[in-house]
């Protein structure tokens, strides 16, 4: 089978490594990829949204499934664009894909099928009063979304209700721009998070990944700016056989079933971004592809070959194809350029990979291939996961990996996975 697989972060490098894995994969692409895909196939110079330049690539290379990596091309349709065009395709349709692509959309949809999620209402310029108004029913702190995509930078969570009205203004006012021209106001809610990642095939079949927990904030013991993620370990403790009883019986099969009932085409990444409120799962947002850098602990933890379910699920039927989820913990670091998620320096060149690999997995996400060296593209550059019996012993291994990692500038927290592994 010939795979085209698009987006170019720490993700796509854990995904590209799961797939070049299969005795099923005659050829990988990577577009665009990034300074370390070419270690699982050939990268690709392509734009993940120039549909008719994929669908070029895809009849040239003779490619029979793509996976995409991202959200922005499965909001902008790219499964539509591809359906009744001989390639599978591994993500949900513009319908599907708005259950991330719109919050107010993904709040209603809850709504509509009972699925527990924060008490809500959403507002537009012409409703601020409304908004106003209902901000003063709630207590703090007051929870701002906007509804449209806004790369991970969409929600505002602020203590004084003043504050928040100002927030609420400016949002409607195009902080966003025409992302938060509809603003969603929810209530906080408290409690623990998780990410439960689902494969569905758009017939009620599906199988769940082994769940993660990602830390988001750049500062140790969650402090400091929001960024896309600084490591992520599975699995979670708290996500135990009970819980994730409940997981499935009040999230996915209403997920599932109301993503039928509405004919919103669904095979693909379904990924549930929950919150645990006292032992009860409740739905934070919807997004519908993978995570990063969950991708990055969760495909480390899949025993089966992944591409006969892939493909499945593109098709339309998982039948009774296996998942089988590792024992074996991860742990997966994420080193990142010093001064992200702010403004940072590139091109800096990455040293000690080889020796780190020698006792973990190394996925490039900003790096790109200079002559013979690595250096820095982004802000988060190198995700280092380890796989050990238990995830103190993988934490461990991850972080020895790092310290033998240097570049100009390379910061990473000390802290992932504590919180859950010194909770008993
Ligand atoms: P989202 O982009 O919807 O994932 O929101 C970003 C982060 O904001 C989430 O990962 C949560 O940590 C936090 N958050 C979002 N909604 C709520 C809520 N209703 N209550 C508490 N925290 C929230
Ligand atoms: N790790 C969160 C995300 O991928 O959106």
């Amino acid at each position: 089978m010939r795979i085209l697989l698009l987006g170019s972060g720490g993700r796509e490098s854990a995904l590209a490594w799961k797939i070049s894995k299969s005795p099923k994969v005659e050829k990988l692409y990577i577009a665009p990829g990034n300074g370390g895909t070419d270690a699982y196939g050939e990268n690709l110079q392509l734009s993940p949204l120039d549909f008719p330049a994929v669908e070029k690539t895809v009849k040239d290379l003779g490619i029979d499934m793509i996976v995409v990596g991202n959200e922005d091309p499965l909001v902008a349709g790219i499964t539509d664009y591809f359906q009744g065009k001989d390639v599978l395709v591994v993500g949900p349709t513009k319908a599907g894909a708005e259950l991330e692509g719109s919050k107010d959309v993904a709040k209603a949809f809850m709504t509509r099928h009972g699925i527990p999620t924060a008490r809500y209402r959403s507002f537009t310029a012409d409703t601020l009063e409304e908004g106003y108004n209902f901000l003063e029913t709630l207590k703090a702190p007051y929870v701002l979304k906007a509804d449209g995509l806004a790369a991970g930078k969409g929600v505002l969570i602020i203590d004084s209700l003043d504050e928040a009205k100002k927030a609420l203004a400016e949002m409607l006012g195009g902080m966003f721009g025409q992302s938060s021209a509809t603003v969603v106001i929810e209530e906080f809610l408290s409690g623990i998070e998780c990410s439960v990642f689902v494969l569905t095939d758009g017939n009620g079949g599906y199988r769940i990944l082994p769940v993660a927990k990602d830390y988001k904030r750049i500062g140790e013991g969650d402090t400091g700016l929001n960024t896309g993620g600084m490591g992520a370990v599975s699995p979670v403790p708290f996500a135990d056989e009970t819980f994730m009883a409940k997981v499935e019986e009040r999230i996915i099969l209403p997920t599932i079933n109301g993503l039928i009932e509405e004919g919103r085409l669904y095979r693909g990444f379904i990924f549930l971004g929950l919150i645990n409120v006292e032992g009860e799962p409740m739905v934070i947002e919807y997004n519908v592809r993978m995570g990063d850098p969950e991708t990055e602990a969760v495909m480390p933890r899949i025993d089966s070959d992944i591409v006969p379910l892939l493909e499945a699920a593109a098709r339309g039927d998982l039948a009774d194809l296996p998942l089988k989820h590792s024992p074996l913990a991860a742990a997966t670091v994420i080193a990142v350029s010093g001064g992200y998620p702010e403004a940072y320096e590139k091109g800096k060149t990455v040293k000690g990979l080889d020796n780190a690999a020698c006792e973990s997995l190394i996925f490039h996400a900003g790096t790109k291939k200079e002559g013979d060296s690595i250096v820095t593209s982004g802000g988060r550059v190198i995700a280092v996961t380890s796989l050990a019996a238990t995830l103190p012993e993988a934490l461990e291994k991850s972080y020895r990996s790092l310290s033998g990692i240097t570049f100009d500038g390379m910061a990473y927290r000390r802290d992932i996975g504590r919180d859950v592994t010194s909770a008993k």
